[in-house]
């Protein structure tokens, strides 16, 4: 059965260059390439989201001009529906410089329009969220919006799934409602307080679990991910080795998977599952939003050519 996921998110066009490797202060260094690919974690995990067999809507904001077209186009095409993307004239859509080399990545983000989106846009959306099965969530778009969807998500009954990225704190209103929080390793530490290398996952995600977060489920990149509930222990499903190309929205199809599976209705260790292929795969090219993988893929993923 298919799900319904809404996300409620940033878009940005990804300005992405390719270098041998990254200048350090005060120096130029010649590049290889440059692109300009869709992204935005909140556009990337909706473009995922309904290439996995999701019905897929976005709540977000672009700018009134031709990025922000090239945004709306590119989720339309992979079957997002976009009827809830704000225009603004006030600013222009969102711009995130990304430096590529050696298959790692450093990002700046400028917000631009996306720091439009507010609760009154949740509000006016407000069936899309409680008409969804999850909603999920990032935090490129000021708090106040997220807090909205979250609380009308919550009182509908609907799953939340929160992805911490980039990191902040969180008030601790927001994370009694959050079912599903997503952080990776760094943006685990900075919520819990303690030191997942240090300290342990384990340790690190109960803090998070006493703190009122339903389930944490921490991203590990190429070691996969692990995953902890109340009262129970934590468990680890292992990463898949492939080569990279662009680790860029790794963690966007990592959310995106979850989601859907959840959405579907499946347990969450058959969605951490789907979710650790869907990253996987994504990782192997260039983009962010283009390199997410659609269903086939993904359930192909282990007897297929990826296979490690
Ligand atoms: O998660 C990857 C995304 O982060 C990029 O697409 C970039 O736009 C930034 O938002
Ligand atoms: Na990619």
């Amino acid at each position: 059965q298919r799900g319904k996921v809404t996300v409620v998110g940033s878009l940005n066009m990804d300005l992405v260059v390719k270098a041998e490797r990254a200048p350090q202060k005060g120096e130029t260094v010649m590049g290889e390439e440059v692109h300009f690919i869709p992204g935005g974690k909140g556009a990337n995990q909706a473009v995922a989201a309904a290439s996995l067999g999701a019905k897929t809507s976005m709540i977000g904001s672009v700018g009134d001009d031709p990025f922000g077209e090239s945004l709306l186009s590119s989720l339309q095409e992979r079957g997002v529906d976009t009827g809830t993307v704000k225009t603004v004239t006030e600013a222009s859509t969102g711009i995130a410089s990304i430096l590529l080399s050696q298959g790692d990545n450093r990002i700046t983000v400028v917000s631009g329009a996306n720091s439009h989106t507010l609760p009154s846009d949740v509000e006016q959306h407000r069936q899309v969220i409680t008409g969804a099965d999850g909603v999920l969530l990032q935090l490129e778009v000021p708090l106040p919006a997220i807090q909205q969807a979250v609380e009308l998500a919550k009182k509908a009954g609907k799953t939340v799934i929160l992805n911490p990225a980039p990191a902040r704190d969180l008030p601790q209103d927001l994370l009694e409602q959050v079912d599903y929080l997503t952080p990776n390793r760094s943006e685990l530490e900075l919520l819990s307080g303690i030191s997942p290398e240090k300290e342990g996952l384990d340790r690190a995600m109960g803090r998070l679990l006493d703190r009122g977060v339903g389930h944490v489920v921490t991203t590990l990149g190429e070691d996969g991910a692990a995953y902890l509930s109340p009262g129970e222990e934590t468990v680890r499903v292992p990463g898949h080795s492939v080569k990279a190309v662009d680790t860029t929205g790794a963690g966007d199809a990592f959310n995106a998977g979850l989601a859907v599976a959840l959405a579907e209705g499946g347990s969450l260790e058959e969605a951490v599952r789907f979710a650790g292929k869907t990253a996987a795969l994504a990782v192997t090219r260039l983009g962010a939003q283009s390199g997410m993988p659609n269903r086939e893929e993904v359930e192909s993923f282990d007897q297929g050519r990826n296979r490690p």
